[in-house]
């Protein structure tokens, strides 16, 4: 018996990741004691907890695609210095988010890559575009190159967002975060926010990674904690792919409990 899983089980810990893959009904769900939102340890945690997920799952020859964010910006520090996997590949999964060059996919796709002695793929755009420099970019050889990697990755690590929090990292204007209130906009994660429902109710016009390609990766890994995250998590999850294994926190695992 691991004595890990001991203290797991005794803390309650277990049977709340079993209630919860019930109810949100995808893979796994796996929690780390703590809440992100108060506590510095717990996102050590978090973070940790997701990278040793990630390497659980690693093989060669792997595309990662990854997003941008704190959370899975802290994960690339967990990761273990290895030269184990041969020609891995992290692609950013998203264009340039906010101000903050560290929180960016295309950052945080060269942080992994470093570690893990692999490759990396950046898209070096805003992920929200106008509509001519969306007709425009997608014509780009580079761009095709982006899109044709998304159609074969194997693994992404996402983070998901509050819907109002992420409209304000992309500067939206009070106007539109106010539109995006108005729609019932709960939560964010590549470029799409959801309503409580778990419905796409807009989306931003982003050449990233689409809703749509995500049903087809065989390992979707989603890293969000904190209780303030709760109802945003709710909102994701009524409508994720099978696959995903969600790592959260007793913060974010809690508050959605009196929630649901
Ligand atoms: O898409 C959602 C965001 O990546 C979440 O960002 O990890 O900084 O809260 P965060």
């Amino acid at each position: 018996v691991d004595l890990k899983d001991v203290v797991r089980e005794w803390s309650g810990r277990l049977t709340l990741e079993q209630t919860l893959l019930k109810y949100l009904s995808i893979k796994e769900v796996i929690i780390v004691p703590g809440n992100v939102d108060t506590n510095k340890n717990a996102e050590m945690l978090l973070s940790q907890e997701a990278a040793k997920f990630l390497e659980s799952i690693l093989h060669d020859d792997k595309i990662i695609a990854v997003t941008g964010g704190s959370t899975i910006a802290s994960i690339s520090n967990f990761v273990h210095e290895t030269t184990r996997w041969k020609n891995l590949m992290f692609i950013a999964a998203r264009g340039g988010v906010g101000k903050d060059v560290s929180l960016q996919a295309n950052t945080i796709a060269s942080l992994f890559s470093n570690k893990m002695h692999g490759s990396y793929r950046t898209l070096y755009m805003p992920d929200s575009l106008s509509e001519e420099a969306y007709t425009t970019m997608k014509k780009e050889p580079f761009i095709q190159e982006m899109m044709d990697l998304y159609e074969r990755t194997n693994i992404i690590i996402h983070g998901i967002g509050d819907a109002a929090e992420m409209a304000r990292r992309r500067n939206s204007t009070e106007a539109e975060i106010d539109r995006l209130k108005e729609i019932g906009s709960v939560s964010e994660a590549f470029g799409y926010y959801f309503n409580d429902q778990g419905e796409a109710v807009h989306r931003i016009r982003t050449i990233g990674i689409q809703l749509k390609q995500l049903k087809n990766i065989e390992h979707l890994v989603a890293v969000a904690g904190g209780a303030k995250k709760a109802k945003a998590l709710l909102s994701y999850f009524k409508q994720a792919p099978k696959q995903t294994v969600l790592v959260t926190d007793e913060g974010a695992a809690n508050e959605m409990m009196k929630i649901i």
